[in-house]
């Protein structure tokens, strides 16, 4: 497996893949400090794709000024390690100037979808997420791009803007890896101490349960949002930044849930925040 840090070089290796039949080329983007969710997306790349790339960067545009830019977990020997377990050919880990030239001043912005959830609670956020991303495709030139579905708001707005900007690329979006107690993989767990770590599936665990509270009939998503939050009052570290019942189209919150819903929440736990959604259809 080879590690490369340069766009040129990147590219040169992506052409020259091709070059010598490579027909399909997989890309995993990631920001490291890699877990089982990860490795999942590239296993999946590596039984679709001929030649599978995964990015690690953490990129510092969809960051806000008060965010864990800094702090955010980093250790790229043991990814790398981990990276050549599951199959990947490529490691592509660019420094930031490599990345954004000095004089950056392009980017790209979703509209609408990036209003809400996510996106309100982290304005520029998704700005960053689009444009590195963007970038991601026009230097590794991927046919298929994988994400994990604990980013559902991430994963709409990429598919949205690979079609607004006829980028040749399937956005594939795989299951939310979870561990043994129902805590979404993220890396950002590795942030959390231990009484937070305990009390973290506690979010989890109040989607499922208004998830069963829907498939009993409930369809005020004002009621929903209401218990979810209550529940969370189980776990003393938690703080909720948002618990939504959104439209699975335009992610805009619903009156009624009358068709496939996404509940979806951000709850601190200590200084660390963390995300994790379910995919619901009331029973007919
Ligand atoms: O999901 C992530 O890890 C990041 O947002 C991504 C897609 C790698 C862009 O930096």
């Amino acid at each position: 497996m080879r590690v490369i840090t340069t766009k040129t070089e990147m590219r040169d290796q992506v052409r020259g893949a091709r070059g010598s039949g490579a027909a399909a080329v997989g890309l995993v983007p990631t920001m490291g400090y890699l877990h089982e969710g990860h490795l999942s997306l590239a296993r999946r790349a590596r039984s679709e794709c001929d030649l599978v790339v995964m990015s690690i960067f953490v990129n510092p545009t969809q960051f806000g000024a008060q965010e864990d830019l800094e702090s955010y977990p980093r250790d790229l020997e043991r990814d790398v390690a981990m990276a050549d377990q599951a199959g990947v050919d490529v490691v592509f880990h660019p420094s930031a100037t490599e990345m954004y030239a000095p004089g950056h001043a392009t980017w790209v912005d979703v509209e609408g979808l990036t209003d809400h959830l996510c996106g309100a609670s982290r304005p520029g956020h998704f700005r960053g997420v689009t444009t590195v991303v963007s970038k991601l495709f026009a230097v590794c030139e991927p046919d298929r791009a994988y994400f994990g579905g604990k980013d559902a708001q991430q994963s709409l707005v990429i598919r949205r803007m690979a079609l607004d900007l006829d980028q040749a690329v399937e956005v594939i979006v795989c299951a939310t890896v979870r561990e043994p107690d129902g805590l979404a993989m993220s890396s950002r767990n590795a942030r959390l101490t231990s009484a937070e770590r305990a009390q973290a599936p506690a979010m989890y665990r109040a989607l499922l349960e208004a998830e069963g509270s829907i498939g009993d009939g409930e369809r005020d998503p004002h009621v929903i949002r209401a218990a979810v939050i209550g529940r969370l009052a189980d776990a003393p570290s938690a703080s909720v930044d948002y618990v939504e019942v959104v439209s699975t189209s335009d992610l805009r919150p619903v009156d009624r849930i009358d068709g496939e819903v996404l509940l979806a929440a951000a709850i601190r736990f200590g200084a660390t925040r963390l995300i994790d959604n379910l995919l619901v259809s009331p029973p007919d």
